[in-house]
């Protein structure tokens, strides 16, 4: 297997740097990744997409582009897949952040979960009334919920605008295995636009996996003991290699989700200086809707919404998200 596939595409300003024994254990777990799990089988088409919105988006001066990560990725127990393990996430942060970004004026690659939430079509095909109800016709010529069309429209228009401008790629994967390679490959190829390519890493990655060679290949039967064992191997930690290797002059952005708010902060540290990225959004299972802790090497920052705001169903992405931008613009400011 050529340097190329195992992620390793000549970076001219990646720093020579000596590395640790815990990077050596990562760098062998993830080569180990690559080389013996299946690649999906459309990463060739996704690959060449990819490329193309790369191109097009590199030639018109002043375009950033963001890959966001969303939604949750599982670890199937068969390769016959029958069951499988899941996290929680709905992609929601992902989806949000997206349309943000592109309000923002930049070109967006959305790497999501297979039905996950959507940017635009998120506000009917999740709203709590069915989305059928927007465009029930009165008899009249009109809507029987009119109560809904201005702020559809608003939504119709952006998606419109987006999409004729080809502003937004999205591509989904499911299990944990799709997303590394899928995040690589990107990874890569994004990176061929240095400092004007932020990465935006909001997805819940599994952090255990059954290895190809190890799994079972039709559904696992019940009976015998009655109890069900399974054996995880880690997932290797691919921040370190986006960062370091693959994309080297990237804005990297990276999430830390906790459920125990004392450890947050500490573990998001821990994350920027193990892999020496930019920024950690940090956020806690039952409050990351209205608090996130935005985190640098320099500062701590929390960013709040008050009752009046979450009364009004604000969105807190519209708060942090800019500040994530005039910290890349500085990024890249810097790097001329
Ligand atoms: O989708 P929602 O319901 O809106 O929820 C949003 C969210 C809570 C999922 C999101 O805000 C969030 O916190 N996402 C990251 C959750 C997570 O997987 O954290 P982690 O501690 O497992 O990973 C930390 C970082 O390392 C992540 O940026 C991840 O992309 C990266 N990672 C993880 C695993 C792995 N093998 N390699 C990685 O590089």
């Amino acid at each position: 297997m050529d340097d190329e596939k195992l992620g390793h595409r000549s970076q001219s300003s990646a720093p020579h740097q000596r590395i640790n024994a815990d990077e050596l254990r990562h760098f062998c777990q993830l080569f180990r990744f690559f080389l013996a799990q299946q690649a999906p089988l459309n990463l060739q088409t996704v690959a060449k997409r990819v490329a193309a919105f790369v191109e097009k988006h590199s030639k018109i001066s002043g375009r950033k582009i963001v890959l966001v990560t969303s939604g949750g990725t599982t670890v199937p127990l068969e390769t016959q897949t029958v069951r499988f393990i899941d996290n929680f996430s709905a992609g929601t942060r992902g989806a949000i952040s997206t349309e943000f970004f592109l309000d923002h004026g930049y070109a967006v690659i959305f790497l999501h979960r297979q039905y996950s939430l959507l940017p635009y079509s998120r506000h009917y095909s999740h709203s709590t009334n069915c989305f059928l109800d927007f465009m029930a016709s009165d008899g009249n010529g009109g809507v029987k919920a009119p109560q809904y069309t201005p702020k559809m429209l608003q939504v119709l228009n952006k998606y419109t605008a987006v999409k004729s401008a080809g502003l937004l790629e999205t591509i989904s994967f499911v299990d944990v295995n799709e997303y590394l390679f899928l995040l690589r490959e990107i990874t890569l190829t994004l990176s061929t636009i240095n400092e004007r390519a932020l990465f935006y890493l909001a997805a819940a990655v599994s952090d255990f996996y059954i290895p190809i060679g190890k799994m079972v290949h039709h559904k696992i039967q019940s009976g015998g003991e009655g109890l069900l064992k399974l054996e995880l191997d880690q997932v290797p930690k691919v921040l370190s290699p986006l960062v370091k290797e693959w994309a080297p002059r990237a804005y990297v952005v990276s999430f830390k989700l906790e459920t125990d708010p004392s450890i947050l902060v500490q573990k998001a540290q821990g994350a920027l200086k193990n892999y020496g990225h930019q920024a950690v959004i940090g956020n806690i299972l039952s409050t990351r809707k209205h608090h996130v802790v935005l985190i640098t090497s320099s500062e701590v920052k929390d960013v709040r919404l008050n009752e009046f705001q979450i009364a009004e169903n604000t969105e807190i992405e519209g708060v942090f998200i800019p500040e994530i931008i005039s910290r890349h613009d500085a990024w890249i400011r810097q790097s001329k």
